[in-house]
């Protein structure tokens, strides 16, 4: 069933200030910008819905919503906007799920691929990212509502792929208990070859005739089965329901930061999304990812790593510290407990406010506590209360106040320092800083050269009813002409080739 692996046909054309530094069709180039949300009330920073200068929170539910910011993401130049999702909801802080359902954080949660159809429908350029995990879900399913949205929005489907880690979610699936960590990535890396096999070498290229004349809207020799067989999906024959579309594969996004979980992004991953405090810390995350890429055969640079950013921006210091102090005054360190008692697994209130916490050595919560000791060597006793004022805004990410300039000069340090490819920039507000963002930063970044002006141009078809815009995957690496995974990649050998 494995076709054997092409050259690539496509011609690469380099884009956006590319320069010839790296092998390949992967220079190191100008910035990645996503635009990261979620659809709740409450996404990275907990509490800020409450704040009365920000609207968006309030409408997160509503169709208007997400039709504006994607225009707004849009004529900002953002390669994407990525949407964060899980099955799971945070119920071991004090036991139960009171905190995040007070707080309206993780709980309640809509389903991010309805809202990245309508948002493909009033945008060209934008790239669509969403999570969908492998754990729960057959990969068959999967595969087709990620084709339909690559369909209706020209090629411009992403998809962080994850593994499902929170116990509430498993239960609601019919599980006593999360399956174990490194098992999850055994069943993810099998689930991608599933998809691989239905995305890519189950429909041929020439498949496809719509041909009125002969009566053949699918030449029935040109599609064939898959059937695949490995140990957790032993029998799955295909063919694939649905014909290809524009990308075949989704670009594929990924944000392990364990060993294994690294070692799956550096296989499947296109782009990673990581969170770490300085960029001198996320330098050894880049090195070890750019490590593993290229034990797994591609070129380090195919590899785009975007840290998580949050900006607080003012046309001076001080109206950027009045914007971080208000929102920061709404911020709810005890949602934000919640959310790391979810993800450690340790309920932070068996400790009381002033107590040391102590959590067991060797737990997540420990190797958690220890990183922000390292981080805070200044702060000598980690009490509940403590612990909770340092975790209510940073969420793990970065944070950086200030004027367009200093915001620029820090993200300028990321590049350098931190060897990364562009940013994940998260919102205390929604479309309060992402309005901030377009109107604000984006302008100075691209005075510097470090963003590009515009979309690139891409061949229009005769008969396209609509505009056709750069893929998500042509976006991502910029690279015009390359819509499809690269030859270096693993999924690219399942590719029907004759
Ligand atoms: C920026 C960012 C976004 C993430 N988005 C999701 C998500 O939408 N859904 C999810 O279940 N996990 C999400 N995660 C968690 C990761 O997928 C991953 O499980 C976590 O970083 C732990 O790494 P590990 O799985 O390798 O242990 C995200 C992580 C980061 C850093």
């Amino acid at each position: 069933m494995v076709a054997g692996v092409a050259p690539s046909s496509v011609p690469l054309i380099p884009t956006n200030g590319a320069s010839s530094s790296s092998k390949g069709p992967f220079p190191k180039r100008k910035l990645i910008l996503n635009a990261f949300d979620c659809i709740v009330p409450s996404h990275n920073v907990p509490g800020t819905w409450r704040g009365e200068k920000g609207e968006g929170h309030k409408r997160f539910d509503t169709l208007d919503y997400w039709i504006e910011t994607a225009k707004l993401l849009e004529k900002g130049k953002f390669h994407g906007i990525f949407i964060a999702d899980s099955y799971g909801f945070l119920d071991i802080y004090q036991g139960n799920l009171d905190a995040s359902l007070r707080g309206g954080f993780q709980i309640p949660k809509l389903d991010p691929m309805l809202i990245a159809a309508v948002m493909a429908s009033v945008t060209t350029n934008l790239a669509l990212g969403l999570t969908q995990s492998t754990t729960y879900e057959p990969p068959f399913a999967l595969a087709r509502r990620f084709t339909t949205l690559d369909h209706i929005s020209n090629g411009r489907a992403a998809w962080n792929i994850v593994t499902s880690v929170l116990p509430s979610a498993a239960r609601n699936f019919g599980l006593k208990e999360a399956i174990e960590h490194d098992k999850r990535y055994e069943i993810a890396d099998e689930y991608m070859d599933v998809v691989y096999k239905l995305w890519e070498s189950s429909w041929h290229d020439d498949a496809v005739k719509r041909d009125a004349i002969s009566g053949t809207w699918t030449d029935p020799t040109l599609v064939r089965p898959i059937n695949h067989s490995s140990p957790h999906f032993p029998d799955i024959p295909g063919p694939f329901i649905s014909h290809p579309s524009r990308q075949r594969t989704p670009a594929l996004y990924q944000a392990g930061s364990s060993g294994a979980g690294t070692t799956f992004g550096a296989k499947h991953a296109e782009a990673v999304f990581i969170a770490q405090p300085t960029p001198k810390v996320a330098a050894l995350k880049v090195a070890e990812y750019r490590k593993k890429v290229e034990e797994a055969g591609r070129d380090p640079r195919s590899l785009k790593v975007l840290p998580q950013l949050l900006v607080f921006l003012g046309k001076t210091e001080e109206e950027a510290e009045e914007n971080y102090k208000y929102w920061h005054s709404y911020g709810d360190g005890e949602v934000a407990l919640a959310f790391y008692a979810g993800f450690t697994g340790v309920d932070w209130a068996q400790w009381g406010p002033d107590e040391e916490l102590t959590p067991e050595v060797g737990s997540a919560g420990h190797a958690f506590l220890e990183n922000w000791k390292r981080m805070k060597p200044e702060i000598k006793v980690w009490t509940r209360e403590v612990f909770k004022r340092e975790i209510t805004i940073s969420r793990a990410g970065a944070v950086a106040i200030g004027t367009p300039a200093k915001v620029a000069d820090i993200m300028e340090e990321w590049i350098t320092v931190g060897d990364i490819d562009g940013f994940n920039l998260t919102h205390f507000a929604r479309n309060e800083s992402f309005e901030d963002i377009v109107n604000l930063l984006i302008p100075e970044l691209q005075s510097r050269g470090l963003f590009h002006t515009d979309y690139d141009a891409v061949p229009q078809p005769t008969d396209a009813s609509r505009p056709i815009g750069v893929t998500a995957r042509e976006g991502l690496l910029g690279v015009v002409g390359h819509p499809h995974l690269d030859p270096s990649h693993h999924g690219h050998q399942f590719k029907w080739i004759s």
